[in-house]
C-alpha cells in the first residue's frame, strides 16, 4: 500500500487550500472543497473494506452511491489543512442507501465533512448529468466578490455583464455567466437545492453576502473560474465610483465570443 500523504490528490488539495488561504479568500474555516476520486486510485492508498465511521447525510444522495469523494472537514481552518491533512480532510464513500457517508480515511480528530455537504453533493449530481468529466465542487469567500454583492444588483444578467466588461477574456473563461442566489441560510438542504438548480445552467454560483461555488473537471479548473471572477470583481470595485471613459461594449463582447468560438449565454444580450 502506498503512503496516502504522497498521493497527488492530497498534495493538490493541500496546495490549493494554502493558496486560497493566502489569497485571503478562506478565513478561519471559511470555504470547502469536494473532489471525486476513482475507486482504483483510492485502493492504492487505503483498505477500502475498512469503514472507520458511518456518518448520516440528511438527504438522498443515492445517485452517487459507491462514489468516493475527498472532502474538507467542517470547522477545519484552510490555513492548517496542509500541515495536518489527516485531520482536515476525509475520504468518504456514499452508501448504498444514499443516506450515509462511509468514512474510509481522515477526520482523525473525530470530525466530519463540511456543513455544506448538501450543496456539494447536490451540485455533483447536477453537474455529472451535464458533464461526464465533472469532478470538483469548490466553495470560497473571495473578498472583492463579496463586497460586490453588497453594492451591485443581484440580477444575474447585470451581475455577469458587469464582470464580463472588466477584462476582455472574462467572457471566454465563463461564457455561461454566473448564477446568483439571494442571501439564504447556509449549511441547509434548501440552499443545496437552490445551488444545484442554478448549476443546471451555470458553473459559478454566487451566494450573496457569503461566497461563491465553482465547479469543474479538476481543482485547477474550479479554482481558475473563481480566481477570474474575483479579479474581475476587484476591477469592478476599483472603478465603480469613478467616471467611466472606456468600457467594453456589448458589440465588443460579441466580437470576443465569435473570435474565441465560445458558446455564451445568449439571453444576456437580449
Ligand atoms: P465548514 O467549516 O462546515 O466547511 O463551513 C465553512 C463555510 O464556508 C460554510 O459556508
Ligand atoms: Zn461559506
Amino acid at each position: 500500500m502506498k503512503n496516502i500523504l504522497d498521493a497527488p490528490f492530497i498534495k493538490e488539495i493541500c496546495e490549493i487550500t494554502d493558496n486560497m488561504y493566502r489569497l485571503g479568500w478562506d478565513e478561519r474555516n471559511g470555504g470547502n472543497i469536494s473532489c471525486s476520486l476513482n475507486e482504483c486510485v483510492v485502493k492504492e492508498y487505503i483498505d477500502i473494506t475498512k469503514v472507520i465511521r458511518t456518518i448520516p447525510i440528511n438527504f438522498d444522495a443515492k445517485e452517487l452511491s459507491g462514489k468516493y469523494f475527498i472532502v474538507t472537514g467542517t470547522g477545519e481552518y484552510f490555513r492548517q489543512i496542509s500541515a495536518n491533512p489527516e485531520n482536515g480532510l476525509g475520504i468518504i464513500r456514499i452508501s448504498a442507501d444514499g443516506y450515509h457517508a462511509e468514512l474510509v480515511w481522515g477526520y482523525k480528530k473525530g470530525g466530519k465533512f463540511t456543513s455544506e455537504l448538501p450543496s456539494h453533493l447536490m451540485a455533483h449530481m447536477t453537474r455529472l448529468k451535464i458533464d461526464p468529466e465533472h469532478r470538483v465542487v469548490m466553495h470560497s469567500h473571495p473578498t472583492n466578490l463579496l463586497a460586490m454583492t453588497q453594492v451591485h444588483t443581484l440580477d444575474e444578467k447585470e451581475f455577469t455583464k458587469s464582470l464580463w466588461k472588466t477584462i476582455t477574456e472574462c467572457i471566454v473563461v465563463f461564457p455561461d455567466g454566473i448564477g446568483v442566489l439571494p442571501w439564504m441560510l447556509c449549511g441547509t438542504n434548501e440552499i443545496g437545492v437552490a445551488t444545484a438548480n442554478k448549476m443546471k445552467q451555470y458553473r459559478l454560483v454566487v451566494w450573496a453576502l457569503h461566497g461563491i461555488y465553482g465547479v469543474g473537471s479538476s481543482i485547477d479548473e474550479a479554482f481558475g473560474l473563481i480566481e477570474t471572477v474575483e479579479k474581475a470583481a476587484e476591477l469592478y470595485l476599483k472603478t465603480a465610483h469613478l467616471p467611466k471613459l472606456n468600457t467594453i461594449t456589448d458589440e465588443q463582447l460579441m466580437e470576443v465570443v465569435k473570435g474565441f468560438k465560445v458558446d455564451y449565454k445568449k439571453e444576456f444580450f437580449k
